[in-house]
């Protein structure tokens, strides 16, 4: 094998967001732009050199090519062995758990998430580090600032290599191994979760489901798992195919874009139970017969009945949400008498605090729950958690929510996303919320008075590290608030999110439309930052 030097020059714009580096699939195809990325995360990670990774990623176009040139840079940098998996299939959670599983010194999934993908969609570049989580700001940064020096970069002239079969083989001096993308992940379900009540659930004849693997990454997964390992018929799984463009889908499992599921969960003969998981196995929704649970719930829910299920039996250290999540788990965190952190947005925030085996189970509003089992949001482990509790009790998804409720009140909670607006309206949106706070404290709105307005920073327990500018909150008495942030995720414009919350102890009315029990705080948002002055916009593009 020959090795190659290429000469190039830096892009500047190759800084990864809220979930790694997400750009236009043509963006990423310009000659040099991937080969620099990658070249800047082997430069700043000299302990690849001579270690182990693995690659994959969710299948969608530009997967395979882009595969293949980082096996080859893998080669040319002296990686010693790669895992890859088989036709470049690894969701996000099960790239995790190969890192840890084979005590590996990282990887690199190629997903854009839950971003449409196809020629003219989204691509995107992650690097997770040797716990198996995302990798953290002092990381992300070291690639950033490489990629602004570079000046050339190494790859192997070589031919590609069989990516559809099982197997080993050489490139030089680097082994590399095509592995089953599905049987570590399944290994540690069946750890964590007593499938032998799953399988009989899904079994019985009474209890119907569907999960929705939107054409993309959990195709695989949920087939071996469901289909071949629980026995759950084939007809409960749909959208098990990856393909290159998601089916013209945008893999986002929520219920603007969940169609297929929606209709038949909120149709006329729906079934028990329906889920859903997005581009890359990491996100997930779980509905009931006609009925949604809010991410936010669904997280306090698994941890309220994490007693049922094996691998969680034996207690939880703690529990963690993003600051714009709903508070509903901070409640149940006070009734185990145990920590809730509250991190900014984005998964590698929880890393350290499972790492330091301060927190066992943790969430974000955005449709991700997760568990210390790896260190990413697991969409199929979220599904796999609700079948145990539902196996364990025998009530249904409505009954397992409603009875939470009235046990630990409910927290009314909903998201409205303004997606593509103007950057610069957007920034000045948000400067001038900031202008107006000191002002805020006091000040009453209707049947709300505003306690508290902050721009919420974080210190990182462990490093002191310190996070700025992670979004605009109003705190208002008796646990009601309105949180305005900018996504970090998007590729086109700015899309602004405006997360409104509204607690209800459990004396008063549980049962409210969530819309409407929030209408007046909804309006209040719009008073409080003219977004629909601001914006141009009318009404948020995407509600969740
Ligand atoms: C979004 C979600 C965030 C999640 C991230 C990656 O980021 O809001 O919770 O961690 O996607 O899946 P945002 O676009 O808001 O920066
Ligand atoms: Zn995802």
């Amino acid at each position: 094998m020959q090795t190659i030097t290429i000469q190039t020059v830096p892009f500047t714009d190759q800084r990864p967001g809220t979930s790694g580096l997400r750009k236009k699939v043509q963006q990423f195809q310009q000659p040099h732009y991937l080969e620099n990325f990658i070249q800047s995360i082997f430069n700043s990670r000299p302990d690849l050199k001579g270690g182990s990774m693995v690659v994959g990623g969710d299948g969608r176009f530009y997967n395979r090519q882009a595969l293949q040139i980082i096996i080859r840079m893998a080669a040319a940098n002296g990686v010693k062995k790669i895992m890859v998996g088989k036709n470049g299939i690894l969701s996000t959670p099960a790239t995790s758990c190969v890192i840890r599983k084979h005590r590996l010194n990282g990887g690199i999934i190629l997903s854009a998430s839950h971003n449409p993908g196809g020629p003219e969609g989204d691509f995107g570049v992650k690097f997770n580090a040797e716990n198996g989580g995302p990798a953290p700001a002092a990381i992300t940064e070291a690639i950033h600032r490489e990629s602004l020096k570079i000046s050339h970069y190494r790859i192997a002239d070589s031919a590609d290599i069989d990516l559809d079969t099982i197997g080993t083989g050489t490139l030089g001096k680097m082994a590399w191994e095509i592995i089953d993308p599905v049987s570590d992940y399944l290994e540690l379900m069946e750890e964590l979760f007593d499938f032998d009540r799953i399988a009989e659930l899904l079994k019985s004849g009474s209890f119907r489901m569907v999960f929705d693997a939107m054409n993309a990454v959990n195709g695989p997964y949920a087939a071996t798992i469901f289909n071949q390992r629980l026995g759950a018929p084939a007809t409960m799984l749909q959208g098990c195919t990856p393909l290159e463009d998601f089916g013209g889908l945008h893999p986002d499992p929520n219920l603007e874009y969940a169609k297929n599921l929606v209709r038949i969960m909120f149709g006329d003969t729906p079934p028990d139970f329906g889920a859903a998981s997005d581009g890359d196995g990491d996100r997930n929704m779980i509905l009931g017969n006609r009925f949604f649970v809010t991410p936010s719930d669904s997280v306090a829910i698994l941890a309220a009945n994490a007693h049922l299920v094996p691998g969680y039996r034996q207690g939880l250290s703690g529990l963690a949400r993003s600051m714009p999540t709903s508070a509903a788990l901070d409640r149940v965190a006070e009734k185990l008498d145990i920590t809730c952190y509250e991190t900014p947005t984005g998964w590698k925030f929880f890393g350290d605090l499972l790492d330091a085996g301060k927190v066992s189970i943790c969430g974000e509003e955005s449709f991700g729950t997760g568990s210390d089992h790896i260190r990413e949001k697991d969409g199929l482990w979220a599904v796999l958690f609700w079948l145990n509790i539902i196996a364990a009790t025998g009530k249904s998804v409505q009954e397992i929510v409603e009875s939470h409720w009235e046990q630990f009140g409910r927290n009314y909670y909903t998201r409205h996303d303004y997606e593509g607006i103007d950057i610069e309206a957007a920034n000045k949106l948000i400067a001038d919320l900031r202008a107006s706070f000191p002002r805020l404290p006091g000040t009453v709105y209707g049947s709300y008075t505003v306690k508290h307005a902050d721009d919420f920073s974080y210190i990182d327990p462990f490093d002191g590290s310190i996070t700025e500018h992670q979004g605009m909150r109003i705190l208002f008495a008796r646990g009601s608030r309105i949180v305005f942030r900018l996504s970090g995720t998007g590729t086109q414009g700015a899309t602004l999110r405006v997360y409104i919350e509204k607690y209800q102890d459990r004396n008063g009315n549980l049962f409210e439309e969530t819309q409407q029990a929030l209408e007046e705080l909804i309006t209040i948002a719009d008073e409080l930052a003219g977004i629909r002055e601001k914006t141009g916009r009318n009404r948020p593009s995407v509600i969740t």
